[in-house]
């Protein structure tokens, strides 16, 4: 039997813990041993709960404990999530976690303390909800340079883009709806203003690149400035709005960024609604695989963590993970990146014309305003002519 620990009772824990003792049989066969959660960390009390007779409040306990082999990290956060799973990792424990934050700051750190003493510190929770990508990446896509990875990575902001596109609803109260399913951060900024798809590439990009991609470096704009105006032009061009996180080899140089997208039907995201999350990796000689599953929420998120305790199970004594450097990997300067732009303007056609030169219209028959899409062009090509042209309502980005 295999002891573990779970750091934390929030939405994520208490699924992990629901779904050990709900599919007891069936993980036992998969991981080869029964798994036992000897104590769940919290700061709170649970009276009347399952968890209530394995309750601990002090971390200590668990770290002294020799028995506890796996320790799962949901607590989310930097403090003191790294303090903990760092103290784990070094006193010889297996770590699984579902903490982007943590593994976008540390991961590259924490994988090499991990095999230093043939442990795994394993986290396909931290991009995808129960989407298996990290595993995919590090074991299966083996044979190929990945050169593009594209996806749908916040199920907060694809639920609220869908409902807004699909029913007219408004950005607050679909957050709050957001929220009450257990998809939404703690502070829902995090979502909406792509902080928490930007780490998700990062790992992503970290991973396919052997790499540390350093997500403050790394452009991000998120969805609050995108409004139901802007979804009747998506609608009149046949497109859907995303927020997407990318990293692409351009040219001899990585580009990566976090921004909402205008998709046409052929994309292989275009159709990817609601919570759920869809990640494109392109390998120069698989071509494109798509990933797509529940992005977010309690069940699919502890889905995802509880496989990697089945595998750490398996691999008691062996490390698993594929290195990444703590080396940083160099990423070509945004504002160079090129692509066609969608934009909303309250200036006349000749002003336009005289700024981006040729262009096509975008009739979505809202009065005052033009809506057209521009040749491709660089960022900061495209930003010097906004700032000519002046009166811009909008901009998208065109995903070709
Ligand atoms: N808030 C995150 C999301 C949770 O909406 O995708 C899953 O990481």
């Amino acid at each position: 039997m295999i002891k573990v620990a779970i750091l934390g009772y929030g939405t994520v824990g208490s699924g992990v813990f629901e779904i050990i003792n709900e599919n007891k049989e069936l993980i036992t066969a998969n991981a080869g041993e029964e798994i036992q959660v000897k104590y769940v960390l919290d700061l709170r009390d649970f009276p009347g709960d399952p968890c209530e007779n394995v309750l601990v409040h002090d971390y200590n306990v668990i770290l002294e404990d020799s028995e506890v082999e796996v320790v799962i990290e949901v607590m989310g956060g930097l403090k003191p999530a790294y303090d903990f799973v760092k103290s784990a990792l070094l006193a010889g424990k297996s770590v699984c976690t579902s903490n982007k934050e943590l593994v976008a700051k540390y991961g590259a750190e924490l994988i090499r303390i991990a095999h230093e003493r043939n442990r795994n510190f394993l986290f396909e929770a931290s991009v995808g909800g129960g989407i298996p990508i990290i595993r995919p990446i590090n074991m299966h896509i083996t044979a190929d340079r990945i050169c593009e990875i594209t996806g749908i990575l916040n199920g907060t902001t694809n639920y609220i883009l869908t409902k807004m596109d699909k029913e007219g609803a408004d950005f607050e109260s679909t957050l709050k709806k957001a929220q009450e399913l257990g998809y939404a951060e703690r502070n829902p900024e995090a979502d909406i203003e792509g902080y928490d798809a930007v780490r998700k590439i990062a790992i992503l990009a970290s991973l396919a690149k052997g790499k540390t991609v350093n997500f403050e470096e790394i452009y991000t704009e998120g969805i609050s400035k995108i409004t139901a105006q802007d979804f009747k032009y998506a609608k009149a061009m046949g497109r859907s709005i995303k927020l997407l996180g990318k990293c692409k080899n351009e040219d001899d140089a990585v580009v990566a960024s976090v921004s909402p997208r205008l998709l046409s039907p052929q994309h292989p995201l275009y159709n990817v609604n609601d919570v759920v999350n869809g990640i494109l990796v392109r390998g120069n000689m698989v071509g494109d695989l798509v990933f797509i599953g529940s992005g977010a929420g309690k069940l699919p998120t502890a889905s995802a963590v509880v496989s990697d305790v089945v595998d750490c199970v398996r691999h008691l004594n062996v490390s698993t993970t594929v290195m990444w450097e703590e080396e940083k990997l160099a990423l070509e300067d945004f504002s160079k990146s090129r692509k066609r732009f969608f934009v909303r303007t309250s200036c006349d056609k000749s002003d336009i014309e005289k700024v981006y030169g040729m262009v096509e219209y975008v009739d979505a028959g809202i009065k005052g305003e033009i809506g057209f899409i521009t040749e491709k062009m660089s960022e900061e090509s495209f930003e010097g002519k906004a700032s000519k042209l002046g009166n811009i309502l909008s901009r998208i980005r065109i995903e070709d």
